[in-house]
């Protein structure tokens, strides 16, 4: 595997990993969140730079069902990026309040809330619209898997997305993705591994999702199987 495409997937599992533990906040502690969003951010300008060749022909070509839902997420996770990174900086306590942007607090903070969890559920579709990479390097793997193994694999990719819904309901992101709820709650007394293990599922979900659907939309654009 030439370098560059290895130093994409360790950025993207990167990002991942860090995604997940964004989400925990005050359960990993204020100032180890606030620099894991600065550590987020510079590896999404590496992301962007390794995927310059994608950026530069945004402007060219026909765009297909599947090219334009590509291009809605990539756009959604920009602004969200971008609204996480901004009431990020005003709401610093640690790492960046020597800025000292400190105007609309109260705004900045829903910002916040909304950016960081439709951000989660946008960054997990992206990946699933990408899963056909990952799962082309597993294939010689898989591959070597009889008939029942592959259907086995994937009714836990079933059940595991399954316990994403519930998981998604019961963590109340839908609410905090549109500002039903004004605070977030974070249960002081659970352990993390099972904060972690939920929002794991519910990353799972929106995988297993977007990896269908695009895959129904490659299938319906002609000139691609
Ligand atoms: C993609 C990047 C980021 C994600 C996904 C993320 C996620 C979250 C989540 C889930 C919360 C708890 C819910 C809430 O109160 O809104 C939160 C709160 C917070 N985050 Fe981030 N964050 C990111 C970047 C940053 C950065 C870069 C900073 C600052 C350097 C930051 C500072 C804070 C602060 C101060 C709070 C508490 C807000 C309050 O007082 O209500 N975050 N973040």
């Amino acid at each position: 595997m030439k370098h560059k495409a290895i130093l994409k997937i360790v950025v993207d599992t990167g990002m991942t990993v860090m995604l997940l533990f964004l989400m925990t906040y005050e359960l990993i502690g204020e100032a180890a969140h606030e620099w894991l969003g600065i550590g987020m951010f510079v590896l999404f300008v590496i992301h962007h730079i390794l995927n310059r060749k994608w950026i530069r022909s945004v402007f060219k070509g026909k765009y297909t069902l599947f090219r334009i839902w590509q291009t809605v997420l990539v756009i959604g996770i920009l602004l969200t990026m971008a609204g996480s990174m901004y009431s990020g900086a005003i709401l610093s306590k640690h790492a960046i309040s020597f800025l000292s942007i400190k105007a609309g607090g109260a705004f900045a903070r829903e910002v916040h809330m909304v950016s960081a969890y439709c951000g989660f559920v946008l960054m997990s579709l992206h990946l699933g619209f990408h899963w056909s990479m990952m799962m082309g390097m597993a294939r010689r793997i898989i591959k070597e898997l009889p008939i029942a193994g592959r259907w086995m694999l994937r009714g836990i990719a079933a059940l595991v997305a399954g316990y994403g819904v519930y998981a998604f309901i019961r963590r109340e992101i839908g609410h905090y993705m549109f500002l039903q709820n004004q605070y977030v709650f974070f249960d002081f007394e659970e352990p993390l591994i099972f904060f972690l293990a939920d929002y794991i599922a519910v990353i799972a979900l929106f995988v297993w999702v977007s990896y269908y659907f695009s895959k129904g939309l490659k299938y319906n654009t002609p000139g691609k199987t």
